[in-house]
């Protein structure tokens, strides 16, 4: 695996293997990687004949008070799990390769931006669609993996590249949990361990809501007020939102059913949780591959 924290570098390999006639995965990332990366990078490895990852901490996505100095960092740790998943190249860039000046031109998806995270963190994704907006332009026309941990991150990116013409392929990937459902994330380490006991209850509640859908409840209050007690019933969490909405547009909805997606956010001490499922029960539990 080659390693490159340049533009120029990056666009040259991957000038030479477009070349050489081959297709590009992309896995862009905020480095601290776990199986649920490892997962869009052994998609896009045996999707695509060469495979960049990028790690970037990118500040544009932190709000005032948030993590963006504490959040977590290891390198050699990610080469390490990078280089075992086949990725050819990782591309690292410092903050002043990828924001040379002062930044005067931002990406800014309406709708979709605006509910749940975007109401949570308000500049959160304006960061995301433009940091994604500019790596999809280094990298050139791909394949892009996201886990859909991030659901309504994922529908952004999907909503950019529609609108903006983007000539890169969105590859939205199913998420990663642990044996007792918590969504593998980067922010899990934050957990102390009596968090960490209580922190399935996310899920339990977003999974409680698609079975009430499942069951034939169409009144979308009803199903948010049983995922809130649901999580109301472990004291070290914090409540941000629960919530059904479209699974395409993520509007709110009144009435609920198979297009649903339900998500939802909570706060345990320092870690603040995201997660969402379907309504379809196969969406639900991912476990990652045994490895030798
Ligand atoms: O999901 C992430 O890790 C980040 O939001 C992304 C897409 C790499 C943009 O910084």
């Amino acid at each position: 695996m080659q390693t490159t924290t340049t533009v120029e570098g990056l666009r040259g390999v991957l000038d030479a293997a477009r070349v050489r006639g081959e297709s590009v995965g992309f896995v862009p990332t905020m480095g601290y990687l776990h199986a649920g990366h490892e997962s869009l990078m052994d998609r896009a490895r045996s999707d695509c004949g060469v495979v960049v990852a990028s790690i970037f901490v990118n500040p544009l996505q932190f709000g005032v008070g948030e993590d963006l100095d504490a959040y977590p960092r290891d390198l050699d740790g990610d080469s390490a799990l990078a280089t075992r998943a086949g990725v050819d190249v990782l591309f690292v860039p410092s903050v002043e390769e990828m924001y040379p000046g002062s930044v005067a031109t931002t990406v800014s998806v309406a709708g979709v931006s605006a509910p749940m995270e975007g109401a949570s963190r308000p500049t959160h994704f304006d960061g995301v669609a433009t940091v994604v907006a500019k790596l999809f332009n280094i990298v050139g026309p791909c394949r892009a993996y996201f886990g859909e941990k991030d659901f309504q991150q994922l529908a952004v990116i999907r909503r950019m590249v529609a609108d903006l013409s983007v000539p890169v392929t969105v590859v939205g990937c199913p998420t990663l949990r642990e044996d007792d459902g918590l969504a593998r994330s980067s922010r899990n380490v934050y957990l102390s361990p009596e968090e960490r006991a209580a922190a399935p209850v996310l899920h339990r509640a977003l999974c409680l809501g698609a079975s009430l859908i499942r069951a034939g409840e169409t009144d979308a209050d009803t199903v948010r007020a049983a995922m809130a007690a649901e999580i109301a019933t472990q004291a070290l969490g914090t409540l941000d939102y629960v919530e059904v909405a479209d699974a395409t547009t993520l509007e709110r909805q009144r009435e609920c059913g198979p297009d649903s997606r339900l998500l939802g956010a909570v706060r345990f001490g320092r870690a603040r949780l995201i997660d969402n499922v379907g309504v379809e029960p196969l969406d639900n539990v991912v476990r990652p591959p045994e490895r030798d």
